[in-house]
């Protein structure tokens, strides 16, 4: 057993790298944490190469790697790279974790809840907002699950892109875009949904009282958003599994307290190996693993 000190490398597509990510990694107990921001596969392999080239033997697993930034697709691109100038027919690898925005830890948290209480391989969802970084992992999860999905935005082709996007990870996916850009639209994207995840921006209500009132299939309502007024008009931010009329409730701070336990779980399993990469299944497994 190896007693280097841990070192979290923290690359962030966005300029500024991101102090929530670098404070949950000290307080995952990690020892140092390098930051860096403005990264892109063309500026990263160097950055790499300093990880793997400097320690040996069981001291790489001392090391790791946290891809982060507010762009999902850019954080799968350098993910994507940082694994090309690994060398593990050598050894000479480090353990890798990729939370865009936290959409990972967030996504993973939000669909562990919903499987409290739904079947997922049957479940019928809507998740609004579902084009950020947060509901595009749920979507993915969802899928994955085997249930029906529908993704909202207020620009169908949007939520289009993000279907196919997942499409190419889970073939067997059923998954539609729908346009919610207007209250008109509430009914055709409501219909038949027992699942409803908001993951729109802050401070946005997704889904006004008026407009699911009557709707009889909703089992399970996950409201992400923690700034207020809440992105589902009746859930409360620290409702956790909280059951009012028939309709089981979790509010952005019901979702947050698992969401930071499996963001801490992760980063210490970095360190378990040199060789883990934890992306969205892998995460959500880890999830499932927690008390
Ligand atoms: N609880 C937690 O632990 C936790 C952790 C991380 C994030 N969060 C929260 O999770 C939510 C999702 O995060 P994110 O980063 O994925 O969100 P985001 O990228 O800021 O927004 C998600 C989607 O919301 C839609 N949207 C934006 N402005 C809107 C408006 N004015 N009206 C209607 N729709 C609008 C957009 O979709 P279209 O343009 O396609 O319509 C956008 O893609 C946020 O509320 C965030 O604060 C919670």
């Amino acid at each position: 057993m190896s007693d280097k000190p841990t070192i979290l490398v923290q690359l962030d597509t966005d300029p500024l790298p991101s102090v929530f990510d670098r404070v949950v990694a000290v307080d995952a107990g990690v020892q140092h944490v390098f930051s860096y921001g403005g990264i892109t596969p063309q500026n990263v392999m160097p950055l790499v190469h300093g990880c793997i080239f400097t320690r040996g033997g069981s001291d790489l697993a001392r090391t790791a790697i946290f891809i982060g930034g507010s762009d999902v697709a850019a954080g799968e691109a350098v993910l994507a790279e940082v694994k090309k100038h690994l060398i593990p027919q050598y050894g000479l690898s480090v353990s890798l974790m990729l939370d865009p925005n936290g959409a990972n830890t967030t996504a993973a948290a939000a669909v562990r809840a919903a499987g409290r209480h739904l079947d997922l391989s049957t479940a019928q969802s809507l998740i609004l907002g579902g084009t950020g970084p947060v509901g595009q992992r749920v979507a993915r999860l969802l899928a994955k699950a085997g249930g029906h999905v529908r993704v909202g935005s207020r620009q169908k082709e949007r939520a289009e892109a993000v279907c196919a996007a997942v499409r190419a990870h889970i073939p067997y996916a059923q998954i539609e875009a729908i346009s919610v850009s207007s209250s008109a639209a509430a009914p055709e994207a409501l219909e038949g949904r027992n699942l409803i995840v908001a993951a729109g921006a802050a401070g946005v209500v997704m889904l006004p009282r008026k407009l699911r009132n009557g709707v009889k299939s909703i089992r399970v309502m996950i409201d992400l958003n923690g700034v207020p007024p809440p992105g589902i008009e009746g859930v409360e931010l620290n409702d956790k599994g909280v059951e009012r009329n028939g309709i089981i409730r979790y509010g952005a701070l019901g979702v947050g307290g698992t969401k930071m336990k499996i963001h801490k779980s992760a980063i210490a399993k970095l360190f378990e190996s040199n060789n883990a990469v934890l992306d969205i299944e892998e995460v959500y497994n880890l999830a499932l693993q927690l008390p």
